[in-house]
């Protein structure tokens, strides 16, 4: 059993699920120009807005308009938080003005007035892949030192304007995406970067990645200065490489691949580079600019938790070799390969509830420090009957993933915050860009073209997750 205080919740994020991307002031954002693809299917970066393509982050769910209701059936479920972003072209339209947008900063008051008055604790990502198209475009996103300090300012006015209202903060959202530079999507939305012809992705990859190291640590250190309170935390995707078997070849091509998922998470919370990283610069010659204040600024920035999403598993074989062109499911390993022991979703992720117990042990072992689970969950397509939809799968899914963090509380003695499944009502899929990828417990009706009427009905799993709240688990 959990202990009493754990936070059950939903997780959103601003641009998957508000909507309203042109109102009270806000700016375009690199995710504004990303139209939708589908399974298989690449979600294009077109260089300005374009009237005839169908950008489907921009109206998503509209709760920027219905958040009163939306946040009313959150209540109805128990959430006892969520956990969602702030976006920052709300904030600064273009990133770079003297002054914030007030409408913006209203926005934020009345929805986490209205979250508070329900009982419901706001957990803040700072930027879940939305920088201002405008930092991305004339700046060049996280490659340019001055976008540090547009983020810092930027984290300084949400942290005072909120200081009362929000006590658990992570900066950047699965900064570790950008690992895997095969897939355009990943250094564009987590950083606002895309790499030139010509040039070492992987040598621009960490550069850009120090720049936002620093602005992370930067953020904390202002974020604790305000507020002291506050729980300041990294956020990492976690998606743990097993070795195919007990060849010893197989089990250092796990281990060589697995650094690669905690090199973030190791300078998070580490405040510095670790030493598998510096040989790797030192052995490709990479030329990064680490500047002796930004060491200084690292170790002090550290951060208060780990928060991590986990949605699957992948395993790597020594001796294989992949096409990995765009292949988001392996993570861009040159060496995945598919796990015969589990079964996968319609989209190819591999449901693997041990594996978040695994991952909540080394992650615990490697960092001690509490662990917050802030994504987890089943997206697949929902059919709508009657005005129900019976999704047992995501229910086994969930419960499964549950009875996994149970056993890495009340077994293995893990420090865990909370546990927030991803998407608790149905948003637009960030790989894809689809409405059918479907995770939520509460349905939408929109689909991938942009039709529907947009009205919410309760899922099963609706009732089965306020069961699981109510009781503090599963029973
Ligand atoms: C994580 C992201 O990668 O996984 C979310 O933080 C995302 O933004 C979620 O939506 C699920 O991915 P997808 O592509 O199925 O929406």
């Amino acid at each position: 059993m959990v202990q009493k205080d754990f936070l059950w919740g939903g997780a959103l994020a601003a641009h998957q699920f508000e909507g309203g991307w042109d109102a009270g002031g806000k700016g375009p954002s690199v995710i504004d120009v990303m139209t939708a693809g589908e399974h298989g299917v690449a979600r294009e970066i077109t260089s300005t807005i374009e009237a005839d393509k169908f950008y489907p982050n921009q109206v998503a769910i509209d709760f920027y308009h219905e958040y009163k209701k939306d946040i009313a059936l959150f209540a109805e479920m128990g959430l006892k938080c969520l956990r969602t972003s702030i976006a920052w072209t709300r904030i600064f339209p273009k990133g770079d003005e003297a002054k914030p947008n007030e409408a913006g900063l209203k926005f934020y008051d009345d929805v986490f007035d209205e979250l508070l008055k329900n009982g419901i604790e706001p957990v803040i990502t700072l930027s879940h892949f939305e920088m201002p198209l405008h930092l991305a475009r004339e700046y060049g996103g996280f490659r340019n030192r001055q976008v540090i300090d547009f983020f810092a300012k930027f984290a300084k006015v949400v942290f005072e304007r909120y200081q009362d209202k929000v006590k658990y903060w992570m900066t950047f959202n699965e900064i570790n995406n950008q690992m895997d530079v095969n897939n355009p999507i990943f250094l564009w939305t987590n950083s606002g970067v895309l790499v030139e012809e010509g040039e070492n992705a992987k040598e621009v990859m960490y550069q850009v990645a120090h720049n936002e190291l620093v602005a992370s640590a930067k953020a904390v250190m202002i974020g604790k200065e305000i507020n002291p309170a506050f729980q300041i935390g990294c956020m990492v995707s976690h998606v743990p490489i097993y070795p195919y078997s007990c060849n010893p070849a197989d089990i250092m091509a796990a281990e060589e691949a697995n650094r690669q998922r905690f090199f973030f998470a190791d300078v998070h919370v580490r405040g510095k580079y670790p030493n598998y990283a510096l040989k790797e610069f030192e052995r490709e010659g990479y030329n990064i600019d680490i500047r002796l204040e930004d060491l200084a600024v690292l170790k002090a920035g550290t951060v208060d938790y780990v928060g991590f999403s986990y949605y699957m598993s992948t395993v790597v074989k020594a001796d294989a070799r992949n096409d990995v062109d765009n292949n988001i499911v392996n993570g861009g390993l040159a060496n995945g390969v598919e796990n015969p022991h589990i079964q996968s979703t319609d989209w190819g992720w591999a449901i693997d509830p041990e594996g978040l117990r695994f991952t909540l042990n080394r992650l615990y072992d490697r960092y001690q420090l509490p662990l917050f689970i802030v994504e987890n969950g089943f997206g697949a397509i929902d059919e709508l009957e009657n005005g129900k939809v019976h999704d047992e799968t995501r229910i086994e899914y969930l419960s499964k993933h549950i009875e996994a963090l149970e056993k890495a509380v009340d077994y293995d003695g893990v420090e865990l915050l909370g546990y927030t499944p991803w998407g608790i009502i149905d948003l637009v899929s960030f790989t894809t860009g689809e409405m059918k990828k479907r995770y939520g417990m509460i349905y939408v009706d929109r689909d991938n073209a942009g039709n529907g009427t947009m009205q919410r009905y309760k899922k099963d799993s609706f009732a089965w997750y306020r069961q699981v709240i109510e009781n503090n688990g599963l029973k």
